[in-house]
């Protein structure tokens, strides 16, 4: 290690408190030091190289160097670094984005707000349907409904939202307006015997059993991921999104599709929503918008919304929210040409193309003593880690298998995340076949060198 690298691991250590980290072991044994990146690899102090299976936070899409947005960045900067959109202040940049996603995103979404992260475009997505709730004179419309183990962010309101209980404890949250209906994992969670179709047919019971539970008059959205990352990359089963958006449409609840991850190319679509049938009357999206080069995120929503805003603007004087950096130029700019590399790049043909190799060697994975199963779609795929498969006996959490995976994958040169014992798999979406041979070689390794430390104890 360099001196370099030690001052930098002291600097931290001594100074920066780490998210979603566990802060004693972090003092205990500091950070893991990404020194620099390329392609689809990270480099750490020590000069190892890793392949990124997890993009960043699924967010770097076109790898870690790209000369074009960089050149972006630094001519925008050289412009405009910064014009504020608040008082009916604009620049083209925002202005041309603002446009070119209205157009490629689903459903009939015509209006569109910017701000700078998941959560920030979720929250204003709460914000906003409590804002147009009251200007329809349903101002006790406020409840918001997610899912056991989603994820939206980590505001006050947008973590309530997200059902992830470590997120929750400690914090007094979630607030009580936030509600949650059950998890879609068939594996884990289906009745011996039930097919997928029956699972998710059950799903959508216990969704509408909620929402009558609480009335349906006073819940105003359920906000969804179209296939679940954070709650451990979980695709939805067979059936689920028919039967719950049925339910949605019976009680005229909206839909607002969190296509944060999902969004532009993971699925082997734009958006997750395509990839299966989502008809949402609101898109929440970020991190590939601008292949995590600058931060950015959008929301969109249709004009029904807007003219309700509109109503409540005029009654109040001004429409009474924004951020600082909403509609960064640095930000559209990058985001712009970001967009422009995926279409000339055909990044959707690429994605459709090398997930066929890359699933078919996670399906391969499936075989393994450790997994229990596997299902993916894109360049996006969870493996549940179990001690009996059949019978559905997890590892005892204390063993922690899914981080002893994830450790022995670093070991062997792959960035892969558990969570608990589900893993994660996500490259960047420019990755090669070769890179995906590499990366699922070493995913095997590390899955070889957990068995070889648990199998004496199972
Ligand atoms: C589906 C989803 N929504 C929202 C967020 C929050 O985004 P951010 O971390 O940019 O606030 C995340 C973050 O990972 C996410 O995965």
């Amino acid at each position: 290690m360099t001196v370099d690298a030690q001052q930098a691991i002291a600097q931290d250590m001594a100074h920066h408190v780490h998210p979603q980290t566990n802060l004693r072991q972090h003092m205990e044994q500091g950070p893991t030091m990404i020194t620099h990146g390329k392609g689809v690899f990270i480099y750490d102090d020590q000069g190892r190289q890793i392949i990124d299976g997890f993009s960043g936070l699924g967010c770097v899409s076109l790898g870690y160097h790209n000369e074009r947005l960089a050149r972006t960045a630094m001519e925008q900067m050289n412009t405009l670094p910064f014009a504020p959109t608040f008082y009916n202040r604009s620049h083209p940049k925002v202005a041309a984005l603002g446009e070119r996603l209205t157009k490629l995103a689903p459903g009939d979404v015509n209006r569109v707000m910017f701000q700078c992260s998941g959560s920030e475009a979720n929250d204003t997505a709460i914000k906003l349907l409590w804002y147009t709730n009251t200007a329809k004179g349903e101002p006790n419309r406020r409840k918001i409904i997610g899912r056991t183990r989603g994820y939206h962010g980590n505001t006050i309101a947008t973590v309530s939202l997200s059902g992830q209980p470590h997120m929750h404890a400690k914090f007094g949250l979630p607030l009580s307006e936030f509600k949650h209906t059950e998890l879609p994992n068939y594996y884990r969670f289906h009745i011996d015997g039930e097919t997928e179709e029956e699972f998710s047919v059950r799903m959508a019971a216990k969704f509408e059993e909620l929402i009558l539970a609480e009335g349906p008059e006073t819940v105003a959205a359920f906000f969804a991921e179209p296939a679940i990352s954070g709650g451990g990359a979980l695709m939805p089963p067979e059936g689920y999104w028919t039967h719950m958006q049925a339910v949605l449409k019976k009680y005229h609840i909206k839909f607002v599709a969190d296509e944060v991850v999902c969004g532009f190319g993971r699925t082997g679509n734009w958006w997750g929503s395509q990839t299966w049938g989502l008809e949402p009357d609101i898109v929440t999206c970020a991190k590939a918008l601008s292949a995590a080069f600058f931060p950015v995120s959008a929301l969109l929503f249709k004009d029904e919304m807007y003219e309700q805003m509109v109503h409540n603007s005029d009654a109040v004087g001004v429409f009474g929210h924004g951020y600082t950096y909403a509609g960064h130029p640095v930000g559209a700019a990058v985001s712009l040409e970001a967009l422009d590399i995926y279409e000339e790049m055909d990044l959707i043909g690429h994605v459709r193309k090398v997930s066929e190799r890359f699933l078919a060697h996670c399906y391969a994975l499936g075989d393994h003593p450790l997994v229990a199963e596997v299902r993916g779609v894109g360049l996006f795929c969870g493996f549940e880690l179990m001690q009996n498969a059949s019978k559905r006996t997890p590892f005892d959490p204390s063993w922690k298998v899914g981080e002893m995976v994830q450790n022995f994958a670093h070991d062997r040169g792959l960035y892969l995340r558990a969570i608990g014992d589900r893993m994660s798999f996500m490259p960047p979406l420019i990755i090669n076949e070769e890179e995906i041979d590499i990366a699922c070689e070493r995913f095997k390794a590390a899955l070889d060198d957990t068995w070889a430390q648990v199998r004496g104890r199972v």
